[in-house]
C-alpha cells in the first residue's frame, strides 16, 4: 500500500536549514522565528505569535499569562490528548471533565454550561482532529460567565469557520508542531492572539521576563525560557508553504474516500458544524456501529497496510494521574462509549493517490464486512500518533 511516510521534508527544508547553519544564530533569535511567528499567526487571522518549544507548553504559558491558579476551575472535554487537562492542574488549578458531542467528538457546550460554578475561570476548547468545535457558542457562554475562552488548536492548523480561522475566536488560540501534526518541527508550539497586552505578557514570560526594545539584561517579570531554536523555524517555515496544498490534497481524499464508503452503514464518520469553511484532516475518526469489533476492525485495517488507531483507551479523567490530581467530574457516557466503538486514520493516509485512496477503501470495506464480533478477537492495534 503506497501510504505516504511522516513527516515529509525535501530540498527545501535543507535550504533553510542550512542558512541557519551557516548563521552565526542558531538560538531564539534568528529572523526566521520571527518571520515564522508573524506569518503563521496571519495565517490563522491573529496580530501575535508567541513560538515555545511544544504545545503543552504554550497551554500552560496561556494560562499563566490569565492568573489562572489554586482556587479556580477550568473546565476541559474528557477526550483529549492529555496536556489539555494536565496544564490547568501543573498551574494549581482543578480541570473540570464535561462530555462530548456523540457526532462531532467535541466538546457539548450544554454540558459546559452545566458545568459552571463560582469558581470556573476558563474553558478550554479543543478542536479534535481539526474540525471545529462549537466555537460560537463557547465564546457566548465565555462572554455571559466572564470566563477566558482558550483554544486548544494543537490539531487544527488552517481549521475555519465561517472564513475565520482557529485561534482567532478566544483569548489565544495553542498550536502543537509536534512529529505527526500537519505542520511540525519535531517539537514546537505557537500561542496566538489579537489581544496586545496578553502577547505583550506571555512574549515577556516566555523570553526570561525581558521586554520587547529594553536591555538584554533586564528582567521585568519573573519568566522563563520557552524559545525554539532556528532550526525549528526553518522546518517550519518549509512545511508551511506546503501547508494549503496539503490540505486541499486531504480534502479531495477525505471527499473520494467517503463517497467510495457510502454504502457502509456500519462507519458513522466525525460530523463538523455546518459552519465550518476548512478542516486540515489531522484525523479522520469515526464510529462504528451494529455488530462489529472496533478492535478486530482497526487490526484488519492495520494488517491491510492501512494505519488505523482505536481511539484513546480511557477518558481523561480515567488515567491513572487524575486517581490522585485534584479533578471534578461530570457525567460522560457519549465519551466513554467512544473510547469503545471509535477509531481514527492519521492524515498521512489522506495524503495518497487516487488508486491507493480506492484500495484503503477496498481494506475498509472488507474490515467492516469482516470485523463482526464472533469472528475476531478483541486486541488492540494501536498506532500512537507521536
Ligand atoms: C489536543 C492536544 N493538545 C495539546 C497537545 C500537546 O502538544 P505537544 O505534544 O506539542 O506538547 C497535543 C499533542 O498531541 C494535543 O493533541
Amino acid at each position: 500500500m503506497n501510504i505516504p511516510c511522516w513527516p515529509q521534508a525535501d530540498e527545501r527544508e535543507a535550504e533553510l536549514l542550512r542558512m541557519v547553519l551557516e548563521s552565526p544564530q542558531w538560538g531564539g533569535f534568528h529572523p526566521f522565528i520571527d518571520e515564522f511567528e508573524r506569518s503563521f499567526a496571519a495565517y490563522q487571522h491573529s496580530s501575535h505569535g508567541i513560538s515555545a518549544f511544544n504545545g503543552t507548553v504554550t497551554l500552560e504559558l496561556a494560562l499563566d499569562v490569565l492568573g489562572i491558579g489554586p482556587t479556580d476551575e477550568v473546565i476541559v472535554p474528557a477526550i483529549s490528548f492529555v496536556s489539555t487537562a494536565a496544564v490547568v492542574s501543573r498551574v494549581g488549578a482543578t480541570p473540570v471533565f464535561v462530555d462530548i458531542e456523540p457526532r462531532s467528538f467535541n466538546v457539548d457546550p450544554a454540558r459546559v454550561r452545566e458545568a459552571l460554578t463560582p469558581r470556573t475561570k476558563a474553558v478550554i476548547a479543543v478542536h479534535f482532529g481539526g474540525a471545529m468545535c462549537e466555537i460560537e457558542e463557547l465564546n457566548q457562554i465565555c462572554r455571559e460567565h466572564g470566563l477566558a475562552l482558550l483554544e486548544d488548536a494543537a490539531h487544527a492548523q488552517g481549521a475555519e469557520w465561517s472564513g475565520r480561522r482557529a485561534g482567532s475566536f478566544g483569548i489565544a488560540g495553542s498550536f502543537s508542531f509536534q512529529n505527526g501534526k500537519v505542520l511540525s518541527s519535531g517539537e514546537g508550539g505557537m500561542l496566538v492572539t489579537s489581544d496586545e497586552g496578553f502577547a505583550e505578557r506571555a512574549r515577556s514570560i516566555a523570553n526570561c521576563g525581558r521586554q520587547a526594545g529594553r536591555s538584554f539584561y533586564e528582567h521585568y517579570r519573573v519568566g522563563t525560557n520557552f524559545r525554539i531554536t532556528a532550526f525549528q523555524a526553518a522546518v517550519l517555515l518549509a512545511q508551511f508553504e506546503r501547508l494549503p496544498e496539503q490540505i486541499a490534497r486531504r480534502t479531495a481524499n477525505v471527499k473520494l474516500l467517503k463517497g467510495l464508503l457510502d454504502e457502509v452503514r456500519q462507519i458513522t464518520w466525525q460530523e463538523q458544524p455546518a459552519a465550518v469553511t476548512q478542516n486540515p484532516f489531522y484525523l479522520l475518526l469515526g464510529r462504528l456501529g451494529g455488530s462489529i469489533s472496533r478492535d478486530g476492525f482497526c487490526r484488519i485495517l492495520s494488517d491491510g497496510g492501512v494505519p488505523c488507531t482505536p481511539f484513546y483507551p480511557h477518558t481523561l479523567y480515567e488515567n491513572p494521574a487524575y486517581r490522585e490530581a485534584a479533578c471534578r467530574v461530570m457525567p460522560c457516557p457519549v465519551a466513554k462509549d467512544c473510547i469503545r466503538d471509535a477509531f481514527w486514520l492519521p492524515h498521512r493516509v489522506l495524503l495518497a493517490d487516487e488508486d491507493t485512496i480506492r484500495q484503503i477503501a477496498e481494506v475498509i470495506r472488507n474490515a467492516a464486512r469482516g470485523a463482526q464480533r464472533s469472528g475476531v478477537p478483541e486486541v488492540a492495534a494501536a498506532e500512537p500518533i507521536r
